[in-house]
């Protein structure tokens, strides 16, 4: 009789563990994805201390807090950060002029190099915090067309919006 209580309270305590699992499960499912202006990416920038530091690649904004000694406060690649700096990524250029998610004019073999680090460095190693405003958004405000959120690993289609 004292093993059945015991085999029942187990049960019980299953049940509430796999319920509690369950409700996490869908919390993090529905967690909203955050926009990023330009203004509010620029305070991830790594000046303040105990502040995450996030910087965009392609309109997507990763965390690189635990690169830290690539990206903080007086490291060497501190200028990607506070912005989408795709074209500096494509180029391998630390050139003020480069630190833009402008893409134009870049060759084929930039494109390539910047998805390479896209998908092997960015989208492998930092979680995805968001998405920059400009990705999202055409200038006149209407959403655009080519953001496909099925790209990203973290997101599913339906927690995008
Ligand atoms: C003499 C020039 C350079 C050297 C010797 C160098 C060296 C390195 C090394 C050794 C790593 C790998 C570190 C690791 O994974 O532990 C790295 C990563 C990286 N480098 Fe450079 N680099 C140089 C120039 C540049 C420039 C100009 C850029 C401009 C964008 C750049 C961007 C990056 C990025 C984005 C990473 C990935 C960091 C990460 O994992 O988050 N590097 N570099």
């Amino acid at each position: 009789m004292a093993a059945a209580a015991r085999t029942f309270v187990l049960i019980i305590l299953l049940s509430a563990t796999l319920a509690e699992d369950d409700k996490l499960r869908f919390k993090a499912a529905t967690k909203p994805v955050r926009l990023f202006t330009e203004e509010e990416l620029k305070r991830y920038d790594g000046t303040e201390e105990g502040q995450p530091i996030y910087m965009a690649v392609k309109g997507v904004v990763f965390d690189v807090t635990k690169g830290k000694e690539f990206y903080g406060h007086n490291a060497p690649y501190n200028a990607l950060v506070g912005k989408d700096c795709t074209r500096a990524v494509a180029k391998m250029s630390l050139d003020p002029a480069d630190l833009t998610s402008d893409t134009a004019g870049l060759t084929d073999e930039q494109l390539k190099s910047l998805n390479d680090i896209f998908e092997g460095t960015y989208k492998t190693k930092y979680p995805i915090v968001g998405y920059t405003a400009a990705r999202i958004l055409n200038q006149d405000g209407s959403p655009n067309e080519h953001f496909k959120p099925e790209d990203q690993p973290h997101f599913q289609i339906k927690d995008e919006f």
